[in-house]
């Protein structure tokens, strides 16, 4: 086989070329915009465009600071992604940090700029046991509130949520992680209000009243692997669909670590679409060691690169093989703006991402370009959201 460095590199320079061509948008030319264009431009070989061709969208996490205030990320943004997803904006503790106060405002931004770019956007997320404001919960396991208010509390935040971004969310995480490691239902708060997980079932049909339109998700991480978290889940989903729960779908937050071996991830995508649901990968990023003991390999050395390349490939390419993965979304796209070195600092990982601190592609992206230039034949997606655009 050849290395990857230099198959990717060929074909990259074919498709750039391509691309200048095709699209016009990559030449670097001044000039009068071209006469036809009401359609918004993104190169012909952008992650986007080339999802297009299969009706696959392609996605990131977006961090709504540097939207608008960086250039590169900014056009990047645009250029390369098909769906958008809040990276923090929707959740809980951002959109009613005080008690009865909504502050919809960089959420509305993020909505606005996907409209003007004909992108699509995954809210990101209803229910969930992190990233709650602090008049409800400080650890998401406790609250001083009683199970009455809690219960009017989530069904209150999930209509008007969902109201106010009526016709305007794809799709919805409508609830996020509600099993712990092992399979078991995570012991948070909504789990004890209700006394069970019957706040799931209540959760999409809330948010299903409130926008009949948009797709809804369950959405978690570690599903990728077979095993009695994924059982846990896929037993739920089961249920749910058996008692007519509004569920369109499962996302797979895809989390990876290249210490750990890569997942059976094709395999759980399509169990779980074979229960009637759509599937989508939602936050993927490929974590690597950036710190090691003296005379071990770091991701400087090719060799944790080329693995990243590999989990890069594997978990895109598991999406385009089954027909019900309609979105394949990294969390964010450059090494700069990512959170894991902040959540796995012992010992110290990152290099999860495709761009790297200047905002250049890295050779992962050219291993996900590559992957999509070649999926001609892969089985086209189907309903809302997979038209070209
Ligand atoms: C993370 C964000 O990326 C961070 O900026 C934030 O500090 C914590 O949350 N699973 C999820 C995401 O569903 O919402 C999390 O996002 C990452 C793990």
């Amino acid at each position: 086989m050849l290395r990857p460095a230099l198959s990717i590199g060929l074909v990259s320079a074919t498709v750039l070329l391509g691309g200048v061509t095709l699209a016009g948008s990559a030449s670097a030319e001044p000039g009068p915009a071209p006469a036809q264009s009401q359609a918004v431009k993104y190169p012909a070989d952008s992650l986007r465009a080339l999802g297009d061709r299969i009706g696959l969208r392609i996605g990131t996490a977006v961090n709504t600071d540097e939207l608008g205030s960086n250039a590169d990320y900014t056009r990047i943004t645009a250029e390369q992604f098909s769906t958008v997803t809040p990276e923090n904006v929707m959740k809980w503790q951002l959109v009613e940090p005080n008690r009865g106060t909504y502050d919809w405002a960089a959420a509305d931004r993020l909505v606005a700029f996907a409209k003007k770019n004909k992108q699509l956007v995954r809210g990101h997320t209803l229910v969930w046991h992190s990233q709650l404001p602090t008049w409800l919960s400080s650890d998401g396991y406790t609250t001083t509130l009683s199970n009455d208010e809690l219960k009017a509390l989530l069904k209150k935040h999930i209509q008007d949520q969902v109201k106010h971004f009526r016709g305007d969310i794809w799709q919805w995480d409508v609830v996020n992680e509600a099993f712990d490691d092992d399979g078991q239902p995570r012991q948070d708060i909504w789990y004890k209000a209700w006394g069970g997980l019957g706040y799931i079932a209540d959760a999409f049909r809330w948010a299903h009243e409130a926008d009949p339109k948009a797709l809804l998700f369950y959405n978690d991480y570690n599903l990728e692997f077979t095993g009695p978290k994924s059982n846990a889940v896929y037993d739920l989903v089961k249920t749910l669909k058996a008692q007519r729960v509004p569920i369109d779908g499962v996302g797979f937050q895809g989390h990876l670590d290249t210490q750990y071996g890569f997942p059976d991830l094709q395999n759980n995508l399509q169990r779980f679409a074979d229960l009637g649901l759509k599937v989508a990968e939602t936050e993927v990023d490929v974590r690597t060691f950036t710190q090691a003991p003296p005379n071990e390999n770091t991701p400087t050395s090719p060799l944790a690169a080329y693995a990243q390349e590999s989990y890069w490939s594997r978990a895109l390419q598991a999406c385009l093989a089954v027909r019900e993965c309609i979105s394949f979304t990294p969390w964010g796209f450059a090494d700069t703006y990512s959170w894991i070195p902040g959540w796995f600092d012992d010992p110290q990982e990152g290099a999860a991402l495709f761009y790297d601190g200047n905002l250049q592609p890295k050779s992962q992206y050219y291993v996900l370009q590559q992957d999509l230039a070649l999926a001609a034949g892969a089985p086209h997606r189907s309903g809302p959201g997979a038209g070209r655009h």
